[in-house]
This record gives C-alpha cells, sequence and structure tokens, in this order.
C-alpha cells in the first residue's frame, strides 16, 4: 500500500453558530478569541505543523471572507508591519502561492456538505478537516501526531476521545476493533447514537484525515441526523474498503463552540501563560473564595 503524503486540510467555518448566540451576530464564532487569538488562527496553526500546505476555507453566505483572513483594518496594517505584529491569521505559515483557497457553502446543509464543497479543490488526494471551534491543546499538536500515524498506517484516521456515558448521545461515535497504542481499528461509526444504544465511549472530536473516494460518497449522500447531510454516515461506508483508524490524541480538547466549553479553555490558556497566568490565578482564587 502506498501512503499518499497529506498535503491539503479543509477548515469548514459556515456554520450558523447558533449556541453562541448573540455574538454570532457580528461576528463568525471562528474569530471568537482564546485569551488573545482567533479560534481560526488556532486552528490553521495547528494544520501547518502537521504539514500542511495547502488551507481550504469553506465559508458561508454572509460571512465575510475577510473578517476571517484579514483581522485588521488598512489603517494600522502599517503600524502594526512596522512593530512586527501579525497583519493575519496566515501570517508565518508558510503556503503555496497561490493559496490559501475559499470555497462557498451556499447554504449550512451540515458538515458532510461543507466538506462535500470543497471536492474540486481536494482532487485525489488525501485531505484533513479541521473544525476551528474545537481547540486542541497539546505538544506536538494534535496534526503533528495524527499525520505521524497517518504516515504509518495510511487510509483514513479520525479522532478518537473518550467521554461519559451520559455524554455519547452528543456526538459521532466509534465501534472500536483492536487497539494497537493510540491506534483503534474502526469497525462502525454512528452519528448521534440513540441513549443507550452507543457501541463505545469513544467520541469523534472535529480532527480527520481522509481519502478522497469520501467526496464520491457525499456527492449522493441522504440526510442523516438532525436533517443535516453527515460527515460520519458517509465515512462509515469506507469502512471495510479502506483502513481506518481512530487516533487518541495526547492532549487536551475544548468545545469552544460551545459558551462553558469556549470559558474553560480561556480560563486554562489564561492559567498557562507566564504573564498573565499569576494575575488571573489570584484573581480566580478570590472570586472562588
Ligand atoms: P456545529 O455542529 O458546531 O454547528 O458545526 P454550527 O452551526 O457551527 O454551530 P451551532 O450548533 O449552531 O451552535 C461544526 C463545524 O462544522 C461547520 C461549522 O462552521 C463548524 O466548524 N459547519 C457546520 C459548516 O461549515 N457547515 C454546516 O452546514 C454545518
Amino acid at each position: 500500500m502506498t501512503i499518499k503524503p497529506l498535503r491539503k486540510a479543509v477548515f469548514p467555518v459556515a456554520g450558523l453558530g447558533t449556541r453562541f448566540l448573540p455574538a454570532t451576530k457580528s461576528m463568525p464564532k471562528e474569530m471568537l478569541t482564546v485569551v488573545d487569538k482567533p479560534l481560526i488562527q488556532y486552528a490553521v496553526e495547528e494544520g501547518a505543523g502537521g504539514g500542511i500546505e495547502q488551507i481550504i476555507f469553506v465559508t458561508g453566505r454572509g460571512k465575510v471572507r475577510s473578517r476571517i483572513i484579514s483581522t485588521s483594518p488598512t489603517s494600522s496594517r502599517a503600524t502594526m508591519r512596522a512593530r512586527g505584529k501579525s497583519l493575519t491569521v496566515l501570517d508565518g505559515i508558510r503556503q503555496k502561492p497561490g493559496s490559501p483557497v475559499y470555497v462557498r457553502q451556499q447554504e449550512p446543509l451540515g458538515l458532510g456538505h461543507a466538506v462535500w464543497c470543497a471536492r474540486d479543490i481536494v482532487g485525489d488526494e488525501p485531505f484533513a478537516v479541521l473544525l476551528p471551534d474545537e481547540l486542541m491543546v497539546g505538544k506536538p499538536g494534535f496534526m503533528k501526531q495524527m499525520v505521524e500515524a497517518y504516515n504509518k498506517v495510511g487510509g483514513n484516521v479520525i479522532g478518537a476521545l473518550e467521554v461519559a456515558d451520559s455524554e455519547t448521545d452528543k456526538y459521532g461515535i466509534i465501534s472500536p476493533g483492536a487497539t494497537d497504542g493510540r491506534l483503534t481499528e474502526v469497525t462502525a461509526l454512528i452519528e448521534k447514537p440513540a441513549k443507550g444504544t452507543s457501541p463505545s465511549n469513544l467520541m469523534i472530536p472535529g480532527r480527520y484525515i481522509l481519502q478522497p473516494e469520501v467526496m464520491r460518497i457525499l456527492e449522493g449522500q441522504e440526510k442523516g441526523a438532525g436533517g443535516e447531510i453527515q460527515l460520519t454516515d458517509a465515512m462509515a461506508q469506507l469502512i471495510g474498503n479502506q483502513p481506518f483508524h481512530g487516533f487518541t490524541f495526547d492532549g487536551q480538547r475544548y468545545d469552544c463552540g460551545d459558551k462553558a466549553g469556549y470559558i474553560q479553555a480561556n480560563l486554562a490558556l489564561a492559567l498557562a501563560r507566564d504573564d498573565i497566568g499569576p494575575v488571573v490565578r489570584a484573581f480566580a482564587k478570590t472570586l472562588l473564595g
């Protein structure tokens, strides 16, 4: 089996972000900042750490592309440049000339549909999908860890994280086969299984390395859970035809599409900082009595 190197990554940012209203009325969810950096920038940096060269953003109607990519008004750019500050979320990321690429998801029909919107740019290559509202903190980053695993086993490699029994009906869930270190064979995938029917506690976080054949499956994909075109349902059809593994990340996941998860991310990352950590820690202690 030849393992094609991973070069491309899709960042779906076309969701409505209803759980984060009213903030998302005026601002894409992916531009919410954790401490001092937008979520999209964490995700792009994580992808770059995994060797991604080509970035593909799937943006939605009404989501102004420049809000995601160009984060500073023109008037302040010269000053920022003079001070050696980053101008956009892509600064410092080595990309081929002509990148990044933007594709439009006309209607938010689901994650599977958003990924399918990138099919022409992905072409016949393996590709990663990173959901920027999930912030992954680890050393090395999630994508780098996952790419190392992919380079050994090839095929499809998706994240696999343990959650409590009471949580399994909220996520895409892995039915596990044999386990080898951090890699688990995937025998089936179920999107949001009804309570009491989940085959395991392994949820799929928003990190995927997929083979291009999934695009052909998404082409004819019917709506699934929640009336959305689900990536999980399309991925499930690859099992048996191609290697398919779950990869357990050594690090922390914060669901920043959820208000509590977002606050937890801010607190954890602030406490870990040398500059503001001590002040925040002292304040938190006072607040909690
Ligand atoms: P979510 O399930 O968090 O949905 O999407 P959402 O619409 O963004 O947020 P809520 O649930 O209304 O609060 C997971 C990822 O998939 C993208 C989102 O942008 C996010 O990165 N997505 C989802 C799309 O790009 N298009 C879609 O149609 C749905």
